[in-house]
Parts: C-alpha cells; structure tokens; sequence
C-alpha cells in the first residue's frame, strides 16, 4: 500500500529528496576543514523566495554536524536576533564549560544543534550575559582544548531582515574571533537577493561585503526529475514517463514548484496503488499553478507598473527567451527604455536572462497564468 503523500509544499519545510544542492554543502564542507583562511568560511547565499535557501542552511548544519562540528542557527528577521543569538552562545558556552569532554562528545553522538529560532516563543534563558565576542573566543577556547578540527558553525537565515546593529554586533565579533584571530567559528548566511539594496547598502558593512557570495537558483532538468521520481517511488507509487516529463517542464526547476506539482499530482491520482498517470499530472499542474499564482504570482504582479505589466506581457507572449531588440521593436521603443524595465523586472524576480540580450519569464507557470489562465483585463485590478 503506498504511504502518505510525500512532497512538502511549505516554506521552510524540509524536502523529501533535496537535489541539486551537493556543489553548495561541499563548498562549505571545504572550507570547515581548511579553516578560517578559506574564503568561504564565512558565506552569503542569496536567492529569491522558494529556491530552497531555508532547507539548504538545515542541510548545511546536518552535513557540518556529521563532521563534528556544533552549530547554532537563528533568523535574522526575528526581533534582536544579535541578543538572541547571544542567550543561545551563552547557554552553549555554560554547557561546555561545565563539562566540555562530555558534553562536546555527547554533542557530537548526537548530532546537537541549537536553534531558538525554530521556537521563538520559548527562547532560553540568558544564563550568560557576554558580549557576542567574548561568548565567541570562549566557545573556541574549550573547542581547541577537547576535540582537534572541530569548529562552531552559525547559519543565519533571512539576513535581508538584520536589524542594523545586530549586523554590526555580529561582524564586529566574527571579523575579530575568525579573521584576525583565525579561531573556528564560521559562518553561512542566506538571503533573498534584495539584500544588496537592505543590508549590504548600509553603510560600515564592509565585512559582509567582503564575505564568499553564492547564488542558490533553479534546479537543472535532471535533478528536477529526481526530485519528483524518487519520492513517489519511496512512499510506495509510480509515475508514467510521460507524467513525470509535464512535471518536470511545468516545474521549471523552481524548488517550491516541484514540491507544489508533486504534491498536487499525488493527490490528483485516485489510484489506490499510486500510479500516477498523465491526467493525474494534468490536473496537478493546473492546482499547482492556481497556488503559485495565488502565493506567489499575483503579490508579484501587483506590485509592477502598468508599464513593467506591459513589458512583462510582451515577453511571457513569446513561446521561450525573446531578444531585447526584438522585444524593443515589438513595443516600438528604443532599446535603452526597455533596459529601464529589464532591471526593473529582473529586480522584482519576473524575468530572467538564460543568455546575453535575451529575456525570459523567470516561471513557466508565469507564462501558463498571463496565456490565459485568467483574462488579461482582470489582472489590472
Ligand atoms: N533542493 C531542493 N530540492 C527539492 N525541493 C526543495 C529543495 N530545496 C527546497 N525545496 C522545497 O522548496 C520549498 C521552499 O524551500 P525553502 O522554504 O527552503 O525556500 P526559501 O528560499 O527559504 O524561501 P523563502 O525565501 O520564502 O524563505 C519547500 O517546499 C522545500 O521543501
Ligand atoms: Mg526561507
């Protein structure tokens, strides 16, 4: 009997099959065993939403903590995530200290983490009132004593959100503890790519301009598939050749995407044994493009000019990438005006550009939805 539907179609949620991410979590990997000189010791990921930068940091701290690192995670957009952050060192460094061969072991058996973010709520108390600096040397101190190559790793997820002075505070320490003192404390962070406009624009923040960039982006076709196949197959279904291809097209390699056609695929079958066919994945693409539409889509839409709206309708109108000049052309405008609306769409994550000079709508459910799903005419209200 085939088991419960397997995709997650939710935000932060951790997928059933996480593909196409191996170079990222080998990069890091690298650096963790190299040590504080590495470039990528300290690491800004940026992705637009849904592209899996959540899922991924979790899947970074799981492969660091095989390797006997310790970790802590928090969330940038949580209020005073710098004095939050410091409650958890805090608890951590009393914990090591108390008994750092134990606890460090047991640690390490058990594959710790801390995380307050996860439950904001209920935070840990502040058993140490330290600087982050000071909690940070500390934690090193006890590490170098008991267990050789092992570090601290921080993730920080929605580092787009960081309050200025938490951000300050923060690469205060880690330029202090890592840089200059080469200790064992790095850091990853992921962003949504309008950092460079929040965050990074900040005066005095040189050292996250300084840190390793990586862009999390689409998914290729094959690592799609995968993430389709495999799960139906582990939870007991199958898929048909021909499903499993809309599937994979429909997708267009968007993390959050795949799991929404997944998802809706799976429960568009009424088979009991699970076999999807490709009416089953006919009719979970349509639910899946009404979701993103709703989730994702419309918020985007409603946020462009009439002008980018425009734009934008020229290009999803071409069966795939449209040359600037040939869109230019089309609009009857020079291709200077059009480059005005090219950044502009391309910052709001409408568009990409698969080759110079050309554009394409960044989804296909994109183009699927401006082709007809609803009236043109009731997209402008
Ligand atoms: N590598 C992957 N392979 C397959 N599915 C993935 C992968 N990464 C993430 N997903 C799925 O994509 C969805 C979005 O993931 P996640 O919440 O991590 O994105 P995000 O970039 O953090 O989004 P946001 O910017 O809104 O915080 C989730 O349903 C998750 O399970
Ligand atoms: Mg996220």
């Amino acid at each position: 009997m085939p088991e419960q539907n397997p995709f997650t179609p939710t935000f932060g949620a951790a997928p059933p099959l996480m593909v196409g991410r191996d170079d990222v979590i080998e990069r890091v990997l690298a650096a963790l065993r190299h040590g504080p000189r590495h470039p990528d010791y300290t690491l800004l990921l940026t992705g637009r939403r849904g592209t899996g930068k959540t899922a991924l940091l979790d899947a970074i701290e799981a492969a660091a903590r095989s390797q006997g690192w310790l970790s802590v995670s928090a969330t940038a957009s949580a209020p005073e995530f710098s004095s939050q952050l410091r409650h958890e060192l805090g608890a951590l460094a009393e914990d090591l200290q108390r008994d750092p061969k134990t606890r460090l072991a047991s640690a390490q058996a058990l594959g710790l983490g801390v995380s307050w973010a996860k439950d904001p709520a209920n935070p840990r108390p502040p058993l140490v009132e330290l600087s982050l600096r000071r909690l940070l040397t500390g934690i090193t101190e006890t590490l170098t004593q008991s267990a050789a190559g092992a570090g601290l790793l921080i993730t920080l997820d929605e580092f787009h959100a960081a309050e200025v002075d938490g951000a300050r505070e923060l690469a205060a320490a880690i330029q202090h503890v890592t840089r200059r003192e080469q200790r064992p404390i790095a850091l990853v962070m992921a962003a949504l790519p309008e950092v460079t406009d929040t965050i990074l624009a900040d005066m005095g923040m040189t050292f996250f301009h300084r840190c390793a960039r990586g862009e999390i982006g689409l998914l290729s076709h094959d690592a799609t598939r995968t993430a389709l196949q495999v799960p139906i197959g582990r939870a007991g279904g199958s898929i048909d050749e021909s499903a499993l291809d809309l599937a994979t097209r429909s997708s267009g390699g968007y993390p959050f995407m795949v799991q929404l056609v997944g998802d809706h695929g799976w429960e568009s079958c009424a088979d009991g044994a699970k076999h999807l066919a490709i009416d089953d994945m006919q009719e979970g693409v349509y639910e899946a493009d009404q979701a993103l539409t709703d989730m994702l889509l419309m918020p985007l839409w409603s946020a462009l000019s009439p002008t980018d709206r425009d734009v934008l309708r020229h290009i999803a109108a071409n069966d795939g990438p449209i040359e600037v000049a040939a869109l230019a052309s089309a609009l009857g405008k020079s291709p200077s005006y059009i480059n005005t609306y090219r950044r502009r769409l391309l910052q709001a994550g409408a568009v990409t550009t698969p080759d110079r000079g050309m554009l394409d709508v960044r989804d296909p459910a994109m183009r699927r939805w401006l082709g007809g799903l609803r009236p043109i005419a009731d997209l402008d209200h």
